[in-house]
């Protein structure tokens, strides 16, 4: 990150596409990713780090956008929830988050399936536990959770066999 008249030059990678921008020291990753990247799937709703609505990958691990500046991403490798599937070919987190009733509303559902990607990305063999612990800094009002976790351990068995 250097600094160029008041704006920081930022280089980093977002969902595997090189980004260089000059970006205003005070802004957020979150407002970074929805406003400069127009990637409006990270939603923001706390901004105070309270209910991981905002998660992103950084580097291997989730993260609250709206707790990071835009400068300190810096060299980094950023995954949102648009770099992860799509309407021709989900992922299997988001394939079961609509088969278990996982997403009402919607929108805590982009942080938490970030939360859990980063969880099943990083730990081939989750404990029930450690399904419950990867979505613990994520609130939901809609769905009472347990539709959630089964979401993601079927998303598990789906891409471990
Ligand atoms: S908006 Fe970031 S944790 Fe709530
Ligand atoms: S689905 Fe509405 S807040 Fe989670």
């Amino acid at each position: 990150m250097g600094d160029s008249g008041g704006a920081w030059h930022l280089s980093c990678t977002v969902n595997g596409e090189p980004v260089e921008a000059e970006v205003d020291p005070r802004i957020t990753l979150l407002t970074f990713l929805r406003e400069h990247l127009l990637l409006t799937g990270t939603k923001g709703a706390c901004l105070e780090g309270e209910c991981g609505s905002c998660t992103v990958i950084v580097d291997g691990r989730p993260i609250n956008s709206c707790l990071m500046l835009a400068g300190q991403a810096q060299g980094c490798s950023i995954q949102t929830i648009e770099g992860i599937g799509d309407d021709k070919k989900l992922h299997a987190l988001q394939k079961h988050f609509i088969a278990t009733g996982a997403a009402q509303c919607g929108y805590c559902t982009p942080g938490l399936i970030m939360a859990a990607k980063a969880m099943l990305d990083a730990n081939p063999s989750p404990t029930e536990q450690e399904f419950t612990t990867a979505i613990e800094a994520n609130i939901c009002r809609c769905t009472g959770y347990e539709s959630i976790r089964q979401a993601i351990r079927d998303a598990y068995r789906e891409i471990h066999g």
